[in-house]
């Protein structure tokens, strides 16, 4: 009756960024991303009979009734054939207050966790199926690794989850987190995808070059090969951005210190250093290099007036149980 889990957050390589269907979080295009090492968010998750209603702590702070939380609590009950409300506590073991994503990890854990409590054996497709209907990318944090999500094409959404492309110690890739300094709250991602969908008139031409994308960045995850794949990664992190930019009302993630971030990446390339930059729904910038290019990348990048912190990742494990009784 209680399990917990623990999930790590992804970053996308070919984002996600637009959905076909609102309800069920069925995606217009595939996408591609590496499990983040260290990026943790631990999940405990109990049925108890004698609860009136979900108790849902985040942190340690109860929080009201989080609708897609509680979304994801009545799948699991529907598919276990039971309407017991469940106790559910949630600590992210990163920086979620500096505006770091932790939907992914935290939907991937509760997936787990929720699914073993109730007595389900859900593995593979079918737990990457039910943190999709959480959060779209948590999908992709049930593998480590190079993770694809296959968009699926059926209404059902039954062939809509992920697979894994190569695992955690295939490739030795440092990626670097770096936290700018930033006051502006951002739309949220659901938000930003749905109006890029509906009036981005960008949003067409984004969709089929994903298709592109993921091609170049498939062959590039089988051959290690980096600058390939940090060109592939960065531009197409520009060009989801531009098509956000463009929507009506434009969505504009970007802070100061995130143009600042990019300008220096592209200079210490200049000067010979493996850089690529990636962002999602926020103004951080991900940095993508190689082993011998790390350290002296954290170092020019932390010294930024604009940055608060690095945080220095690469590639994560799967979705685990610590615990089930
Ligand atoms: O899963 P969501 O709804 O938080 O959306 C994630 C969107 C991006 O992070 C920008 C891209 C991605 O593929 O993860």
């Amino acid at each position: 009756m209680r399990a917990t889990a623990v999930a790590n957050a992804n970053l996308a390589l070919v984002k996600y960024w637009g959905k076909r269907d609102e309800g069920l979080i069925l995606p217009q295009h595939g996408s591609i991303s590496l499990t983040l090492e260290g990026l943790e968010t631990r999940t405990l998750v109990a049925f108890d009979p004698s609860l009136e209603e979900d108790d849902i702590r985040l942190g340690g702070r109860r929080v009201g009734s989080p609708r897609r939380v509680q979304g994801l609590l009545h799948i699991v009950r529907a598919m276990a054939g039971t309407d017991c409300r469940a106790r559910v506590e949630s600590e992210n073991g990163f920086p979620t207050a500096a505006g770091l994503a932790s939907s992914a990890s935290a939907f991937a854990a509760l997936a787990l966790a929720a699914s073993r409590a109730a007595g389900l054996e859900l593995e593979g497709a079918a737990l990457s199926r039910l943190a999709r209907q959480g959060s779209g990318s948590a999908c992709r944090s049930v593998y480590g690794g190079f993770v694809e999500w296959l968009p699926g094409s059926l209404p059902d959404g039954s062939d809509s989850f992920s697979v894994p492309l190569a695992p955690q110690d295939h490739w030795d890739l440092p990626v670097l987190i770096v936290l700018v300094r930033s006051g502006a709250k951002e739309v949220p991602s659901s938000e930003g995808m749905r109006r890029s969908v509906e009036t981005s008139p960008f949003y067409p031409v984004w969709r089929q070059q994903a298709e592109k994308d993921l091609n170049l960045l498939r062959q590039a995850i089988a051959e290690r090969d980096l600058h390939l794949l940090g060109r592939v990664a960065e531009e197409n992190a520009m060009r989801m951005h531009a098509v956000a930019m463009a929507a009506s009302p434009p969505v504009l993630y970007w802070s100061p210190g995130t143009l600042r971030v990019l300008e220096k990446v592209r200079a210490l390339r200049r000067e010979g250093l493996h850089a690529y930059a990636s962002m999602d729904a926020g103004p951080h910038v991900h940095v993508l290099t190689s082993r011998d290019c790390a350290a002296a990348l954290e170092a020019e990048l932390a010294a930024l007036p604009e940055v608060s912190e690095v945080l220095v990742s690469g590639p994560g494990p799967a979705a685990r149980l610590l615990g089930a009784e």
